[in-house]
């Protein structure tokens, strides 16, 4: 089996600050792998510093279908298939969503005849006609800026799509149609790794497998049993089971039920 992205020892700090601390991961071809992890344990920074984002110190290994990452340039690293959707999309007003994914096929070298084609047939099968002839990402509701990271995702067909919480403040029809258009994207040439925090996504897209990051690395990966033990327990269990300290009150992820009492109103 061949492996589309694999990170040996990857070690990430900024500002005097370590975030990462000697982490490993294997991506095969084909397969979607999930990662959960508490707020601020450095899931956005690994996909940062594998798309080549500036400003970090890296040491450790990285590899891209068995090249290596960190001797390319942001560009580079695209053109070879890399694809990050974003957990906060970048509005570019004055670039339609249609002229940028133009830009990107090209870059990608696919003919301008067959990206017309493909972002009409991607933009039809996703219900995004509309949103073609729009600034992107500008003005669009938080659900469709992460519609729209699909299907750009869709257009470009990447090797290898590194997915920051897709899921984050869609609906729950939103929620089942991301991770619909996400399985629908399997395929033997594309490995994905999606970062979210609700393992509601997961009733829609199965991943192969999930890995828990906690304070900079991956301490555990197995199958669905991970996503329910976080969803009864917490990360606190993940940690009482291995053995980890526990959180800082600052670095724990609040739960619905933080929010909510027995009796909401005083009446
Ligand atoms: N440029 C930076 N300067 C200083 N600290 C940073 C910088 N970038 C990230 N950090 C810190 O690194 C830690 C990890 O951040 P990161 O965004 O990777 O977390 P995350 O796991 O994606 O969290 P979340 O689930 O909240 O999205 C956080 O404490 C963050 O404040
Ligand atoms: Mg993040």
């Amino acid at each position: 089996m061949s492996i589309a992205l694999k990170v040996q020892g990857l070690s990430v700090s900024v500002v005097g600050k370590q975030i990462l601390k000697g982490l490993d991961l294997e991506v095969p071809y084909g397969e979607i792998h999930a990662m959960m992890g508490p707020n601020g344990s450095g899931k956005s920074t690994l996909c940062h510093v594998l798309t080549g984002k500036s400003g970090y110190e890296v040491s450790g290994q990285a590899f891209l279908n068995g090249t290596d990452l960190f001797s390319l340039d942001v560009d580079e690293r695209a053109r070879l298939g890399l694809l990050q959707s974003f957990q906060y999309p970048t509005q570019v007003p004055g670039v339609r969503l249609e002229e940028f994914l133009m830009e990107a096929t090209d870059e990608a070298g696919v003919d301008p005849d067959e990206a017309t084609a493909r972002i009409e047939a991607v933009a039809e099968r996703f219900n995004m006609v509309d949103f073609l002839k729009r600034s992107l990402n500008t003005d669009l509701s938080g659900g469709e800026k992460k519609r729209s990271e699909i299907f750009q995702m869709a257009v470009l067909r990447p090797r290898m799509a590194l997915l920051d919480e897709i899921d984050s403040g869609l609906d729950i029809d939103a929620v089942r149609q991301v991770a619909e258009e996400v399985d629908e994207m399997r395929s033997p040439d594309l490995g994905v790794l999606m970062i979210t925090h609700y393992s509601r996504i997961l009733r829609y897209v199965t991943p192969d497998r999930i890995h828990i990051m906690i304070d900079g690395k991956i301490v555990d990966s197995g199958g669905a049993e991970l996503a329910d033990e976080l969803e009864s327990g917490g990360y606190d269990a993940v940690r009482d089971r291995l053995g980890l300290p526990k959180a800082m009150a600052a670095e724990k992820t609040l739960k619905p039920a933080d929010f909510f009492t027995e009796t909401p109103f005083d009446v």
